[in-house]
């Protein structure tokens, strides 16, 4: 009998119930390319629009009219379980983490991925559950404040919506830059976000953390909930709006500030940056992870066969941090 492996396909852009069971013929590693046990996957928005293919821009990566490749979910952790003739960075036995990226299918059982991707073996002391998610808020977010808004120690920073993915990796790792943290969430997320490292929690459902007098190097806007005209005021002279939703907006802002002006509107799509640019942070987020200064915020953990649930919590747009298949 063929050996298969389970995985979730997605047919047609959509709601999270096009999502479908299916199984396929195990893969045999090519050349270079390594065959993963997978142990935890994650699931989060970026899956989600890729899932609905939104937005419709996103559909020239994508496929026109449906996926092009139609497997679901991208950042995984399991341990390898066949490795191709020229495989160099890992064997058989390693335990891996990293995402599929274009590539897609890690919500599954099984992926064959290059040892030149995203991927990177992971400490004994790391779950699988948290390496999973290590691509998306983590990874994000270092990108975000290290990279496109160059943070430096001692500078003020805003994060808009401080509980989510993105934002609970944004807090933990800005006070791990040396920054002063100041925080959005709602009142029942207040207790979360301080302990990751705010020094000063807003609750965005009764503040605006925008019409206080204070003034930020970094504003950090994790969800697209406001824009550079309105956050401009709170920004120092020399300030940064970072956004990794982008909108017509965003990159008109991007644009203008680029050319006048020394407060800048950034966007950056961290997916799309090269394997040896993403390799060299993730090493840097182990680091963290491992001297104690990073935990990836896991609310809740579903079995593989339940990723269309999975999905349906994740799309309220108010999920704790992170959510992960096993
Ligand atoms: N450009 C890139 O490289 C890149 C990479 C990855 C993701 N992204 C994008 O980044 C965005 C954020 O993703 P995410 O996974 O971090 O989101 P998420 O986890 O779904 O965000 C949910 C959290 O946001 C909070 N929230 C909702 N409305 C808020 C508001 N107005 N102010 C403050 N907090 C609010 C919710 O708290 P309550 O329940 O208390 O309301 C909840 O805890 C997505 O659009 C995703 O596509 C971009």
């Amino acid at each position: 009998m063929t050996a298969t492996f389970s995985a979730w396909s997605i047919r047609r852009y959509g709601a999270p119930d096009r999502l479908a069971p299916v199984q396929r013929p195990m893969p045999s590693p090519g050349p270079t390319e390594i065959l993963i046990r997978i142990r935890a996957s994650a699931v989060t928005r970026a899956d989600g629009m890729m899932r609905a293919g939104q937005p419709c821009f996103a559909r020239a990566f994508l496929g026109l009219r449906r996926p092009r490749k139609d497997l679901s979910g991208t950042g995984l952790s399991g341990e390898v379980i066949a490795v191709g003739a020229q495989v160099r960075r890992f064997a058989v036995g390693d335990a891996v983490f990293g995402e599929a990226g274009l590539n897609f299918g890690a919500n599954a059982s099984h992926i064959c991925l290059d040892e030149a991707g995203v991927l990177m073996h992971k400490p004994a002391a790391l779950s699988h559950e948290d390496a999973a998610v290590m691509c998306d808020g983590p990874l994000t977010s270092l990108n975000f404040l290290q990279n496109v808004a160059g943070l430096a120690p001692g500078e003020r920073v805003l994060i808009l919506g401080g509980s989510g993915s993105l934002g609970s990796a944004a807090v933990q790792i800005a006070a791990a830059m040396g920054a002063h943290v100041t925080a959005t969430c709602s009142a029942r997320n207040a207790g979360l976000v301080a302990s990751l490292g705010a020094e000063s929690v807003i609750d965005y459902t009764t503040q605006d953390p925008l019409a206080a007098p204070e003034r930020y190097d970094v504003i950090y806007d994790t969800l697209g909930v406001t824009t550079f005209c309105k956050a401009r005021h709170s920004l120092t002279q020399r300030g940064r709006y970072v956004c990794p939703v982008l909108s017509l907006g965003l990159l008109a802002a991007m644009l203008r500030t680029a050319a006048v002006g020394q407060r800048k509107a950034r966007f950056s799509a961290t997916g799309l940056l090269k394997p040896e640019i993403l390799r060299p942070m993730l090493a840097k987020l182990i680091e963290m992870s491992t001297a104690g200064k990073l935990e990836p915020v896991i609310e809740r953990i579903y079995p593989l066969d339940d990723l269309i649930a999975a999905h349906l919590h994740m799309e309220t747009g108010h999920k704790r941090g992170n959510i992960v298949v096993v």
